[in-house]
């Protein structure tokens, strides 16, 4: 069996949420072709409609009707995502919204005082489960703060940067390591008065609404990175994905693979909508070992599960430190990852921070925990092309949070 194909993904899931968040505050009609087909933006898509924001199908588009936003009757569910969740607490905060917040088991263990701190400075008044979901925020005045931010998170900054669109006089956040910037570069490119400077964004209080806009989504990177692993791990696989976001806070897992030794042509890269887009071809090639640390982690954050499948393929020691946020995903991702690879032969040692695992090794079929994580169903799937005996995973259909044509897009590539 070899890898060979050519694909277009659905779009971002990050930009998609954003899209649908932002173009809720613009006033008029804005039109979103290419949105992620994954259950976590229909959930921010279904918040959305239950503030009262009209949201509906054409043909290949979704049209958004925005700038009127309502306190919801029920309570908004957020299901599996922790994007919607946060993103929304900022953004509802900022509107002076009247909401509860609730979601499925795995984003109610999710720590939100990462959120609520600062929400909570700039003076929100709400009630949460110790620093968990269900939350409850009351209609407040808010005020600009300058926040020092102890994660660096793409969720706080942007729930920060929302919340300050709503709050009087200017909001700054700093992080410590740069994250995925897609709020930043939508919100100015749609009139809000944002600057950035080094690790610093600052916005001020929107005085009109945002722009309506038209946008194609670019292709989810994340969704890509497990074709891309699939082709560098079977011998003779060739694949092109075409359309790919290329920004360089979201590529840490292609950087990564280079350094790997894998084989990859950038074919041609352009700009869209202020985000950089581009078409990779990639092939196989045997890989070595890499060293990540703090600095890399937020650029390949959801990317970590692929890379350990690669690394157990990779030749020497792969070394992951300063990625402690994976322990707080979906699921605690180290335990995942080190779980289910030791069951398989693979040499992996768990860190507080990371891992680090010896290659390559000979992978054996298993029964893989999936801990309902969509990244660790399909990380393992890809694991299977390579293994000696089947995987079979407990929950499949998780996969369906960010890309619900996984196995199907998977199938049609094998030769
Ligand atoms: C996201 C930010 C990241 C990432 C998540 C999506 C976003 O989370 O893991 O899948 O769209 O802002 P953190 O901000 O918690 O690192």
């Amino acid at each position: 069996m070899v890898i060979k194909g050519t694909l277009t993904f659905s779009g971002d899931k990050s930009i998609s949420h954003r899209a649908l968040m932002f173009s809720a505050l613009a006033d008029g009609e804005s039109r979103i072709s290419n949105l992620s087909t994954g259950a976590d933006v229909q959930s921010t898509r279904k918040c959305l409609e239950a503030c009262g924001v009209e949201i509906k199908d054409e043909g290949n588009e979704v049209v958004v009707n925005g700038g009127k936003l309502s306190d919801p009757i029920d309570s908004l569910d957020c299901g599996n995502s922790g994007t919607t969740t946060r993103l929304l607490l900022g953004l509802m905060a900022g509107q002076g919204i009247n909401a509860t917040f609730i979601g499925d088991d795995s984003v109610s263990y999710r720590p939100m005082n990462r959120i609520m701190d600062p929400l909570y400075q700039m003076g929100l008044k709400s009630k949460s489960n110790d620093g968990k979901l269900p939350i409850t925020i009351r209609k407040s005045e808010l005020n600009g703060i300058q926040y020092k931010s102890p994660v660096a998170s793409a969720q706080v900054k942007s729930a920060v940067l929302l919340a300050g669109l709503g709050a009087s006089g200017e909001t700054s956040i700093t992080e410590p390591v740069l994250s995925r910037n897609h709020t930043e570069k939508m919100l100015s490119g749609l009139g809000a008065n944002l600057s950035t400077s080094g690790l610093t964004t600052t916005v001020s209080s929107m005085t009109s609404p945002l722009s309506p806009f038209d946008l194609a989504v670019p292709g989810d990177p994340s969704t890509a990175a497990f074709f891309a692993a699939s082709a560098t791990l079977v011998p003779n696989s060739v694949i092109v994905l075409n359309r790919v976001l290329a920004n360089p806070t979201r590529t840490g897992v292609f950087a990564t693979l280079e350094k790997m030794g894998a084989a990859m042509e950038r074919l041609n890269q352009w700009d869209e909508a202020g985000e950089l887009i581009g078409n990779l071809k990639i092939w196989h090639q045997p890989l070595k070992g890499v060293i990540i640390d703090e600095n890399d982690v937020p650029g390949l954050i959801d990317e970590l599960p692929i890379i350990a499948i690669l690394a157990t393929q990779a030749n020497g020691k792969t070394k992951v430190s300063g990625a402690e946020e994976l322990r707080v995903k979906e699921s605690d991702r180290i335990h995942a990852l080190c779980k289910n690879l030791k069951k398989m032969g693979a040499d992996i040692e768990e860190l507080h921070d990371g891992f680090i695992i010896n290659g390559p090794t000979p992978l054996k079929g298993a029964n893989i925990e999936t801990f309902h994580d969509h990244r660790i169903a399909m990380a393992f799937t890809i694991a299977g092309l390579v293994t000696n005996g089947d995987i079979v995973l407990d929950h499949p259909e998780c996969a369906s949070i960010s890309f619900p044509e996984f196995y199907d897009v998977l199938e049609n590539l094998k030769q």
